[in-house]
């Protein structure tokens, strides 16, 4: 008698302990399986871990989708160039800053804009790889992340060999350095797409 009724009990009970751990542990398998695809294609970059630290959180968006993984790289470098434009915005306000350093600043907010526009056409581009023109879309969204590199480097460049503030320098050069490694993973998972 009591032997039945335990199992009578026992029975629902495990079969509702099975219903609720199985999906989570499905779950937590699916997220895993999200971030070794991120892990996976990141590893073809040249700045592997700063690929997976900024791509990781988009990992339950982008699922298994390479396309997504890409536009996801732009979107970050995209919010890396406008955060990279308003630091190099406020050092120019800056007291103290010379004639000279302030058209230098000028020319790489200008260098910086460029990158932000040259962003944005890379993710048009990359929405359009469904069409027929697909090639051309591709090559297009190669261009566009790879004048970023130019164009942060080209900031960079107009500071070397002038007379700059050295703490100036600095956070410009690191912000620019941001922007090219971004823009340079994102280049690398465009090139390894197909
Ligand atoms: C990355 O590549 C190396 C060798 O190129 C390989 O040993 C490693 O397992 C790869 N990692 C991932 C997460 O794919
Ligand atoms: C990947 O995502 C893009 C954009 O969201 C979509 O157009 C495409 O069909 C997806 N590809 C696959 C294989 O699901
Ligand atoms: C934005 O720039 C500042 C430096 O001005 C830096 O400390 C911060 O981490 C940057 N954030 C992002 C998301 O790039
Ligand atoms: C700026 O960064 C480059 C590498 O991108 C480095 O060679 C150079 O020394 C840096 N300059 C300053 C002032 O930090
Ligand atoms: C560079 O970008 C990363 C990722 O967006 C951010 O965490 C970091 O703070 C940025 N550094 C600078 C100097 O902007």
């Amino acid at each position: 008698m009591e032997m039945s009724i335990c199992k009578t009990l026992l029975f629902p009970l495990l079969t509702i302990a099975l219903f609720i751990s199985l999906p989570q542990t499905s779950r937590a398998a699916t997220n895993e399986a999200y971030t070794n695809f991120v892990k996976t294609k990141c590893n073809v970059t040249t700045y592997i871990s700063l690929c997976e630290k900024t791509l990781i959180p988009y990992a339950s968006s982008v699922k298994t989708n390479s396309t997504r993984l890409c536009k996801a790289a732009l979107d970050v470098t995209i919010k890396a160039s406008k955060n990279a434009s308003s630091t190099v915005s406020t050092l120019r306000k800056q007291k103290g800053i010379t004639r000279i350093e302030a058209s230098i600043i000028k020319d790489c907010i200008e260098d910086v804009k460029d990158a932000v526009y040259e962003l944005k056409q890379a993710v048009e581009a990359m929405k359009h790889l469904g069409d027929k023109d697909k090639a051309f879309q591709l090559s297009n969204a190669k261009t566009y992340a790879s004048a970023v590199i130019t164009d942060a480097d080209s900031c960079t460049e107009g500071f070397s060999g002038r007379e700059v503030n050295p703490t100036v320098k600095e956070m410009i050069n690191s912000s620019m350095a941001n922007i090219t490694k971004l823009a340079s993973n994102a280049l690398a998972l465009i090139n390894h797409l197909y």
